[in-house]
């Protein structure tokens, strides 16, 4: 039997074998075609400054929401946001990952059914695991094995899926997804983690734009993507919110946020109702990239979203392409397995409203080059 230092060792050992070893590096100032701020909110002083705001309280939230941490702004926050998506009420988790975490886990017992995506996001899946239910998974975005998962369910069935997919930037068929899971009375999940700020005419999120937030049983929206900030909210039922303030234990034992997150989001919120012209700019930009790349487009899985990835298929190559990229003054990340399935390592882009035109022509000009060179190289 091995110590647990042994084990660890090993399982580094490995991951280094595999040419996947991860580790944390503080990345250059280049120009940002890597984060997932969409929309430019994690630059923008008027929601993170604080001078003028006296006194500031504490960074500390002091304790959880159930016990000293609650306040009137907390409050007043989840209204704001419930009414912006259409949605009845509105709970906040201190990340996008323990909102999911939170939700799955209390909703699901023994004997139910959760029916999922197979590119799910890992916090989903961590949900899923701490709820004890059943979970299949279907083949991404494919109805027909949506269906059948669904014909073998029991109990209580949820379907989870994301509004965009976070590594692959496309967007779900939520109106088939929605038939389906009438059919088998089924309750609905979206996370909207990477749709929020980016679709809906004032960025609600992919649900409002497509009109189905009844049909839809709760949506997961993060405040780290487009809203430049930090945390998430549950969307859903006031009766939903009200079950997981009492079963919901990342939500229960967790220290609040601070004030100052709180105000840095309502501040967020009140700059996105007012960014209509912004939105429109960025899938103006998308659409010129998107154009640029043309040649390239088969390496590219379709998406109308800012996440433009490029599949390279290979951990080596996918790493030497990111980094001369990078060399070039751009800053793009390789995601490599198991992040996502192996053989489908990739670079994944996203386009900012602040990317310049001209940025993007010529990180385009380099995605081309890049990729009949390693075409030559492939087939020399
Ligand atoms: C689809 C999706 N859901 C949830 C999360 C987690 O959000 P957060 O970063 O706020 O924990 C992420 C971010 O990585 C994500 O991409």
């Amino acid at each position: 039997m091995n110590t647990l230092d042994e084990y660890i060792r090993a399982a580094i050992q490995e991951r280094k074998l595999q040419n996947t070893y991860r580790s944390l590096s503080v990345n250059p100032l280049l120009t940002d075609f890597a984060s997932n701020d969409y929309l430019g909110f994690t630059r923008n002083k008027s929601i993170h400054s604080f001078e003028h705001e006296s006194p500031v309280q504490s960074i500390g939230g002091g304790g959880s929401r159930l016990i000293t941490g609650n306040t009137f702004e907390y409050e007043e926050l989840e209204k704001k946001i419930a009414r912006f998506h259409k949605a009845e009420a509105s709970l906040i988790f201190n990340t996008g990952y323990m909102a999911n975490v939170g939700l799955l886990q209390a909703i699901a017992q023994r004997g139910d059914t959760i029916v999922y995506d197979e590119l799910c996001h890992a916090s989903i899946r961590d949900g899923i695991r701490l709820s004890f239910a059943n979970a299949f998974a279907f083949a991404h975005n494919n109805l027909k094995g949506l269906e059948k998962k669904l014909k073998v369910a029991k109990g209580k069935i949820s379907v989870v899926t994301e509004s965009v997919y976070s590594m692959d930037g496309d967007v779900a068929p939520l109106l088939e997804i929605v038939k389906l899971c009438e059919k088998f009375r089924a309750s609905l999940i979206v996370d909207e983690a990477h749709a929020t700020g980016i679709y809906g005419k004032n960025g609600e999120g992919l649900v409002v734009e497509l009109g189905i937030e009844q049909k839809v049983f709760a949506r997961v929206v993060t405040f780290g993507k487009a809203l430049g900030c930090h945390g998430a909210t549950v969307l859903g039922s006031q009766h939903l919110i009200g079950f997981l303030v009492n079963f919901s234990r990342p939500f229960i034992y967790t220290t609040a946020l601070p004030h100052t997150s709180i105000i840095a989001i309502d501040r967020a919120y009140s700059e996105l109702m007012a960014s209509k012209n912004k939105i429109n700019e960025l899938h103006q930009k998308i659409h010129y990239f998107k154009s640029l790349t043309q040649n390239i487009s088969e390496k590219i899985i379709p998406s109308t979203s800012p996440i433009q990835a490029l599949i390279i298929g290979h951990i080596e190559k996918t790493k030497q392409i990111a980094k001369r990229i990078r060399e070039q003054g751009f800053l793009v990340k390789e995601i490599l397995s198991p992040t996502v399935p192996k053989g489908s390592e990739r670079i994944r882009i996203c386009i900012h409203v602040f990317n310049t035109e001209n940025e993007i022509l010529e990180l385009a000009n380099i995605l081309n080059n890049e990729l009949t060179l390693s075409e030559i190289v492939v087939h020399a």
